[in-house]
């Protein structure tokens, strides 16, 4: 089996793989909306700091269990630490993704929606488009008819196989997706009363920093970089051995970061030109662009339909990428560990994500009394994750690599046995912070989400 384990062709594929898997929803649709709700520029310094100290060595530290072992993450742990308690981090690292997945098909399916709604945002009237969206998630059927459609579309992809599918797939969405957003932020600045979203952006305000900021800005980096859930794990495990870790790392989160915001500058200036509060919450950009693809279609009705059409395309490309390596991990585990067959693996996993999306769809409408910790079903797993599941598989990570695995083993993985020069120069600074940093920082943000 091993020898037979595909890799990505070239470090071109590792890094639009790792940035497809990267890039998503979480910079199109969860980064806007934390950011409207944590106060600004204040929160995306937090956020930029926290993926440079907490969230990079947890990348680097996935890089190097998943090449090292060759294998997805509970495999990892059972080839590097056999026998021991650590196959539990395997467990914790192949459920996560597939929670995430649940709730993450709902959110796409949302696009699936909106991408055909495009057609119809310019003609209708103002109080229509507004009240759209909340209509739209509270009723029963189509965003449970669309999640369908979307984690169908997922497992299409994913059955494809390692290179033919995700390779491909991702090799040609990723460039258009950039072209598509810098088109529509370019739009989106030309809005008159845009500037103030500009200032939003740029303007830090620190007076409202809390630790709830922190924990949100850390969640958010994590969840944006795909961290904690062994997905980097995974796709390292598909890298070639003379791949480049850090030179593939730094690539996909500064992809990630450009991204991000990018998409903050395609949305915020929208939000308030719109006047819609920042705050508004998860349906932010779903509620804002429909109003401003209506206003436009005033003037013309075909680059209205067009720009809505495109920018719902993108967010569904980018989607998809990332809900793709969310399934991949747990089909490496059941076909490498439990040896089922691809198909098998995929089966079952759409079907847990199916049933667990609908409850999360419905959370928006006839389960909304549904309360879990004060939270509804979506909100419930996405704090679940973002705050908890995702640091905590993280901090493992760093810890195993930090003082589980030898140093000259990690050293020989994150320079290719010494051959990088600039691998070996950055070696001690980058094991300081997988060591020392990165779980302290993120075990304080835990005593702080505690008291
Ligand atoms: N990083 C993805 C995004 O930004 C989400 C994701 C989280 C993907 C965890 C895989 C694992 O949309």
């Amino acid at each position: 089996m091993e020898k037979n384990r595909e890799t990505f062709g070239s470090r071109f594929a590792v890094i639009m793989a790792m940035a497809g898997s990267a890039i998503g929803l979480g910079n199109i649709w969860r980064f806007p909306y934390m950011v409207g709700e944590y106060g600004g520029a204040a929160f995306i310094i937090v956020y930029i700091v926290a993926s440079l100290v907490l969230a990079m060595p947890i990348f680097f530290a996935e890089s190097v269990i998943g090449r090292r072992s060759g294998s997805g993450t509970f495999g990892a742990m059972e080839k590097l630490a056999p026998g021991t308690r650590w196959k539990w981090l395997g467990f914790l690292t192949v459920l996560s993704p597939i929670i995430i997945l649940s709730y993450y098909s709902v959110v796409g399916g949302w696009s699936v929606e909106y991408l055909f709604k495009s057609f119809e945002f310019a003609g209708m009237t103002e109080g229509d488009v507004t009240g759209f969206f909340g209509k739209f998630i509270s009723s029963v059927q189509m965003p449970i008819l669309a999640h369908t459609a979307f984690l169908l579309l997922v497992a299409g992809v994913v059955l494809g196989g390692v290179r033919k599918g995700i390779e491909q797939f991702t090799k040609i969405t990723m460039p258009i997706l950039f072209v598509l957003i810098v088109i529509i932020a370019v739009y989106g600045l030309s809005l008159p009363g845009s500037g103030k979203g500009v200032e939003y952006l740029v303007r830090p305000d620190f007076s409202k920093l809390t630790p709830s900021t922190v924990t949100a800005a850390m969640g958010q980096a994590f969840f944006s970089l795909s961290l904690g859930v062994g997905t980097i794990l995974t796709y390292a495990s598909y890298m070639k051995k003379d791949e480049n870790i850090l030179a593939s790392g730094l690539g996909t989160a500064f992809f990630d970061l450009f991204f991000a915001i990018l998409a903050g500058f395609a949305v915020m200036p929208a939000v308030f030109a719109a006047g819609i509060a920042p705050g508004a919450g998860p349906g932010i950009v779903f509620e804002t662009l429909p109003f401003i693809f209506n206003k436009m279609g005033a003037a013309s009705q075909l680059l209205s339909t067009g720009i809505s059409f495109l920018f719902f395309f993108t967010i569904l490309a980018a989607a998809l990428t990332s809900a793709i390596s969310m399934m991949e991990v747990g089909v490496a585990y059941l076909t490498e560990e439990k040896g089922m067959r691809r198909r098998t693996a995929v089966l079952l996993i759409t079907l847990f994500a199916w049933v667990v999306g609908i409850l999360c769809s419905l959370s928006f409408g006839p389960l909304s009394g549904v309360r879990i910790l004060g939270d509804g079903i979506f909100d419930f797993l996405d704090k679940l994750c973002s705050n908890w599941l995702l640091p905590l598989g993280g901090l493992l990570f760093t810890i195993f690599v930090g003082w589980k695995m030898k140093p000259s083993d990690v050293y020989d993985e994150f320079t290719n046995g010494g051959t990088l020069k600039a691998n070996r120069a950055v070696f001690k600074t980058v094991l300081l912070l997988i060591r020392f940093v990165a779980p302290a920082g993120i075990i304080a943000v835990f005593i702080s989400l505690l008291i």
